[in-house]
């Protein structure tokens, strides 16, 4: 491994796993919504992602940064190819709040535009997941590998309808669940999609498909689910599929488009 490359690694992996820790001792906080009353955070988010950014920069001055909280604030700032940290301080925010034990605090590192790096910490569960551009995936050290599942209907997907929400998707993705609901063994709902694509990398899970994201939910688990050899993706496309095959990958979205071909003809 490149010796640069170990360094960041080596740090970042040592500021996640103190982060995840914190969150173990949390309590008497207040919750705050942000775009949202779905839309949680806590001092927990605002702090972890502070000393994350603060202990990156005190080591790398030259080092950008996009983090969930910041981008809140400022707007999500333009992917160069300068090296970019990627912090979603506590991904299962509402998760944490309701003590669900399934949040993680991720972190990835681009450089020139390329996955480079991913931490995902559950201090929960101390599950971490590694992953490093080249150099396979691991969890708490040992190698792991998606189950490489090409059949649709013996897997199980986590789906999450975030979007649902707003009235202007719902029918569209009540069509598309309706129609997968039909084929697939199962349906799971993590609520954090960094857990989610992480078990896909393990292969405890077959897909996790969820649109609507950003980058933060992306960057440190999609390179981990990539390195252990699932389904590639695009770090800035808010339409989120992982998948333990390509060919799993490109089932789902032959019946994502005949879901969306049953709605328009039924109107
Ligand atoms: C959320 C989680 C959730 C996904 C949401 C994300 P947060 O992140 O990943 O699973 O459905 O779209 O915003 O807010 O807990 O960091």
């Amino acid at each position: 491994m490149d010796h640069q490359v170990k360094e960041y690694f080596d740090y970042a992996l040592q500021l996640v796993k103190e982060a995840g820790k914190v969150l173990l001792t949390a309590k008497d906080y207040e919750v705050e919504s942000k775009s949202d009353v779905y839309d949680l955070v806590t001092v927990y988010d605002r702090k972890i992602e502070e000393v994350l950014v603060k202990k990156l920069k005190d080591k790398w001055p030259d080092h950008r940064f996009i983090g969930e909280e910041e981008s809140e604030v400022s707007g999500i700032p333009d992917l160069t190819d300068e090296p970019t940290w990627i912090i979603d301080p506590i991904d299962g925010t509402a998760n944490f709040i309701r003590q669900l034990r399934m949040s993680a605090v991720s972190v990835g590192l681009v450089i020139r535009k390329q996955q480079t790096l991913g931490i995902v910490f559950n201090p929960f569960t101390d599950e971490c997941y590694t992953a490093v551009k080249g150099h396979g995936a691991f969890l708490n050290g040992e190698r792991i590998y998606t189950n490489g599942e090409t059949d649709i209907t013996k897997s199980i997907f986590a789906y999450e309808l975030s979007l649902a929400r707003n009235p202007k998707y719902l029918d569209l993705y009540m069509y598309r669940l309706k129609h997968l609901m039909k084929i697939i063994t199962g349906i799971r709902s993590l609520g954090t999609a960094v857990m989610s694509a992480c078990y896909v990398a393990d292969g405890r899970l077959d897909a996790y498909q969820c649109d609507g994201l950003y980058p933060w939910d992306i960057a440190a688990a999609g390179l981990i689910v990539t390195e252990a050899g699932g389904k590639e993706f695009d770090l800035m496309d808010p339409n989120f599929l992982v998948a333990a095959s390509k060919a799993l990958a490109d089932e789902y979205l032959i019946h994502e488009k005949k879901a969306d071909e049953e709605r328009i003809n039924a109107k």
